[in-house]
């Protein structure tokens, strides 16, 4: 008798769970609000200055300020997703994720499986090698040379390039540019291509490990990547942007991170 009462019990707990979540979207007055809609947004958040773990864990940069101005200014959500930067075209597509906001470039290459916003900054590729590298001076002395990029990025494209046209001897491509430096730091490679602001972003944290031998091998924009398509989730990010732009948004959030 008293399991049975147990069970009834836990019966009318559970349907009372239900009646509340089910109210959940109901205002006082009984109408039905409309619902915000939350939007997956993805990034590999080791590229500081643009995005990167604080202290607390908390995902920060950049782009993830921007979107987050973006988001309240045309009222959605954000529910961000950490992924390989490599990973990001591909979740894209398969509608694991809404949005790219991930430092990408954007290139014709990627144009013909994305769609990319208005461009919202322009950064380019940096050449760097270790600090005390005396043998590297120039884009014009790494014939030969082992080059260290990120996987799937446009400094990985570019070493490609190098390698094809018969400049360079090896290119290593690996997730992270932490991983990167340290390919330098080792000697394993000789020079890294790697995005100019978070290649400076790392000199002024770490100085003395790495040093910039040419600050603009190829000159880029990056924008925030929708499905082909995807009007709808393209239209509020470009309306945003430009709020965001005019009314002083952007440039505050320019100002905390250069
Ligand atoms: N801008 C380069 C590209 O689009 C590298 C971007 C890497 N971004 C990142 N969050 N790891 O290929």
């Amino acid at each position: 008798m008293k399991k049975i009462l147990n069970m009834a019990l836990i019966g009318i707990l559970v349907l009372g769970l239900v009646a509340v979540s089910g109210c959940a979207d109901t205002t006082a007055d009984g109408a039905t609000e409309a619902e915000t809609p939350v939007y997956k947004i993805g990034t590999e958040p080791y590229f500081p200055p643009f995005e990167y773990a604080d202290e607390n864990n908390e995902i920060i940069g950049f782009d993830v300020d921007l979107m987050n101005a973006i988001a309240e200014d045309q009222g959605f959500e954000i529910e961000w997703k950490d992924l390989e930067f490599d990973a990001l075209i591909p979740a894209l597509q398969s509608g694991q994720i809404d949005v790219i906001a991930s430092g990408m470039t954007i290139t014709e290459v990627r144009e013909e499986t994305v769609d990319f916003s208005t461009p919202y900054i322009n950064a380019g590729l940096a050449l760097a090698v270790a600090a005390d590298n005396e043998d590297i001076k120039s884009v014009e002395d790494i014939a030969g040379k082992i080059a260290v990029v990120q996987q799937g990025s446009t400094g990985a494209t570019k070493a490609d390039e190098l390698k094809e046209e018969g400049i360079i001897e090896e290119v290593i491509y690996l997730a992270h540019v932490s991983d990167i430096v340290l390919n330098i730091q080792s000697g394993r490679a000789d020079f890294m291509i790697n995005d100019l602001p978070v290649t400076k972003s790392y000199i002024s944290q770490k100085p003395g490990v790495i040093k910039i031998v040419d600050d603009q091998i190829q000159s880029e924009s990056y924008g925030f990547a929708v499905r082909t398509g995807n009007t709808e989730v393209l239209d509020l990010i470009n309306a945003g942007l430009a709020n965001v732009q005019e009314d002083g948004t952007y440039d505050e959030i320019m100002s905390k991170y250069f």
